[in-house]
């Protein structure tokens, strides 16, 4: 079997990760990984206050997770333990959740494992914050995105409202800048662009100049 092909994506909340690793999973011809929705479904079914749990209690409900991957493209679904992940793990408030649990090292020690499984037999979009640092560095494509808070915060809005799920805009950019302070400070796997990633600030791109972009790199790189 040919060497999964994988193309890391990596940045902070609401920077357009997802719909352009979709995107390019559809361009490609690969499937759609989202890290993030991992540690949200985990966070999900764990329930609020669980990260306070000791570490063996924490320990023995990651053993009974079991996440798989199936389809291709935008198509690709993520699963829990054979249940499909849906939009109720979306909010703000279950993504300050999925931070708490990232903190933690044997959470993280647990995801990669799973990460790294998949990645073994399938080409791959890895969306997430160490895709390119931790779990894939050795992907031939790593890219990280940034933007401005304003403008990643009216970005999530904008998605949010189109799941039907209304946010408050000053809300929203207080919650973001947390739980970026979170992710960008915490001890293991903060997130940071690889030393050999592709860094790409999207606050005046619109999505298609960053597909574009993208695109074109890949080319470059697999050419
Ligand atoms: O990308 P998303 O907003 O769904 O991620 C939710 C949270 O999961 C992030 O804020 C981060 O704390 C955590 N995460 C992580 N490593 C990843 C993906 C997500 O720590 N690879």
């Amino acid at each position: 079997m040919a060497t999964p092909f994988i193309i890391t994506l990596d940045g902070p909340a609401g920077v357009g990760k997802s719909t352009l690793a979709k995107r390019l999973a559809d361009h490609f011809e690969i499937a759609y990984l989202d890290t993030g929705a991992m540690f949200r479904a985990t966070a999900w079914k764990l329930g609020e206050g669980s990260w306070d749990w000791d570490i063996d209690k924490i320990e023995a409900a990651l053993k009974e997770l079991t996440f798989t991957l199936t389809g291709s493209g935008s198509e690709s679904v993520l699963s829990l333990n054979g249940v499909a992940l849906t939009n109720d793990i979306r909010t703000e408030t279950v993504g300050m959740w999925a931070s708490n649990f990232a903190q933690i090292p044997v959470v993280r020690a647990y995801q990669k494992i799973a990460q790294r499984k998949i990645g073994e037999t399938t080409s791959l979009i890895a969306e997430g914050r160490d895709m390119g640092t931790v779990i894939f560095p050795q992907a031939p494509c790593k890219f990280f995105l940034d933007a401005a808070l304003e403008e990643r915060a009216r970005r999530r809005y904008e998605q949010l409202e189109e799941m039907g799920k209304p946010a408050d805009i000053k809300e929203l950019i207080e919650q973001i800048r947390t739980r970026d302070d979170k992710d960008r400070n915490r001890k293991e796997a903060p997130l940071k662009p690889a030393d050999d990633g592709i860094i790409v600030d999207t606050t005046n791109l619109d999505i298609d100049s960053v597909f574009d972009r993208l695109v074109a790199e890949v080319k470059k790189i697999s050419a």
